[in-house]
């Protein structure tokens, strides 16, 4: 059980007037007019306000962490980020009301070296009492410092753990995370929330609340032969810990050339059965792809992600009728 538990009954001092900005800039980053210019203040001063130190390294020594660095470009992905910030805004509002004194506490899984997520949470309402966890010790110095220089250190407690093993000191309200790099095969978002969907309180929002990654191919000499071959993976946290890994997936009867695998992963925020049932679209990153040429015509390749592995697996029938060409988080063929 992590030591830390939420101060409850200390007073919270107001937020800074550099804070109150920050939340202006989170509201104003989706507007079509404004949008762009907020989104280029708000880089550059959560950068100004997390500049820490560097006597402590980069480190990656919890599976599927970060560097600082690299975290800190998510970001600029500013589709997921508009999405997971009106997410986050309509949870807090809906749990507001539904309790309607008293502290409302939130995990942030992964808070990165901004805290992105933990800022929005706790400017969202001033009752929002954060847990933010991260497994990178230079993130972790960063984002302390980026919180303290806001004065918000009463509402978010910043911690250095793995979040797919560590125990909450409470159980939260609203549990975030956004921790699914390489559709799910880098980061761990599935493993953390396994182990943290579990631990929220009762009607909690879980933000989000279900992952999918599709897997498509496509012909790179036919462009237009592009087959969606499904859900590789579909993992849900709505409160049932319902959860389901689909069965390997086949494409049969490709031609011979090189073909072009996709895997695409979405989240999703119709959230917790207690809130309203769609908040937030969903939201994708293509990033994780192979390029292989089938050297038979007539051969097929079945692809598979046995839960909680950093690959997807390519399998050829017959074997040997696929050659690699370039993979990223692919391997063939299993053994
Ligand atoms: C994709 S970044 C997102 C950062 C921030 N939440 C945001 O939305 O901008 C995910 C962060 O989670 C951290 N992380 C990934 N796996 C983790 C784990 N098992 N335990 C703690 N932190 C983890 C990474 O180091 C990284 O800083």
């Amino acid at each position: 059980m992590l030591d830390h538990t939420p101060d409850i009954a200390a007073e919270q001092n107001p937020p800074s007037q550099e804070a109150l900005r920050v939340g202006e800039l989170l509201k104003q980053v989706a507007d079509p007019k404004r949008g762009g210019l907020a989104q280029e203040n708000l880089v550059r001063t959560l950068r100004e306000h997390s500049r820490a130190s560097d006597r402590l390294g980069e480190s990656v020594a919890v599976p599927g962490t970060l560097y600082s660095k690299t975290a800190e470009n998510c970001l600029q992905d500013w589709n997921r980020t508009v999405t997971f910030l009106s997410a986050i805004s309509s949870a807090v509002q809906t749990l507001a009301q539904r309790k309607s004194e008293g502290p409302l506490y939130a995990v942030d899984a992964g808070c990165g070296p901004f805290a992105l997520l933990s800022l929005a949470l706790a400017l969202e309402n001033d009752r929002i009492q954060v847990l933010a966890i991260e497994g990178n010790p230079a993130s972790v110095e960063r984002a302390t410092t980026l919180v303290n220089n806001l004065g918000l250190s009463d509402r978010i407690h910043i911690i250095l753990e793995d979040c797919t093993t560590c125990e909450l000191p409470c159980a939260p309200d609203l549990l975030v995370t956004e921790t699914f790099d390489n559709g799910l095969l880098k980061e761990q978002g599935v493993q953390i929330l396994d182990n943290l969907a579990p631990q929220v309180g009762p009607r909690a929002a879980i933000l989000p609340c279900e992952v999918s990654v599709e897997c498509s191919l496509s012909s790179m000499s036919l462009p237009e032969a592009h087959m969606a071959l499904g859900d590789i993976y579909r993992g849900c946290w709505n409160g049932d810990e319902s959860k389901a890994v689909n069965e390997p997936l086949i494409a049969a009867g490709l031609l011979r050339g090189l073909y072009h695998l996709q895997l695409e992963s979405s989240y999703h925020f119709p959230c917790g059965g207690a809130l309203t049932s769609k908040i937030g679209s969903a939201i994708s990153l293509k990033e994780t792809m192979a390029v292989f040429r089938v050297l038979e015509d007539g051969a097929s390749i079945t692809v598979s992600h046995p839960p909680g592995e950093p690959y997807v697996y390519l399998e050829s029938s017959p074997r040997g009728a696929v050659e690699v060409v370039h993979f990223i988080h692919c391997k063939t063929p299993r053994v």
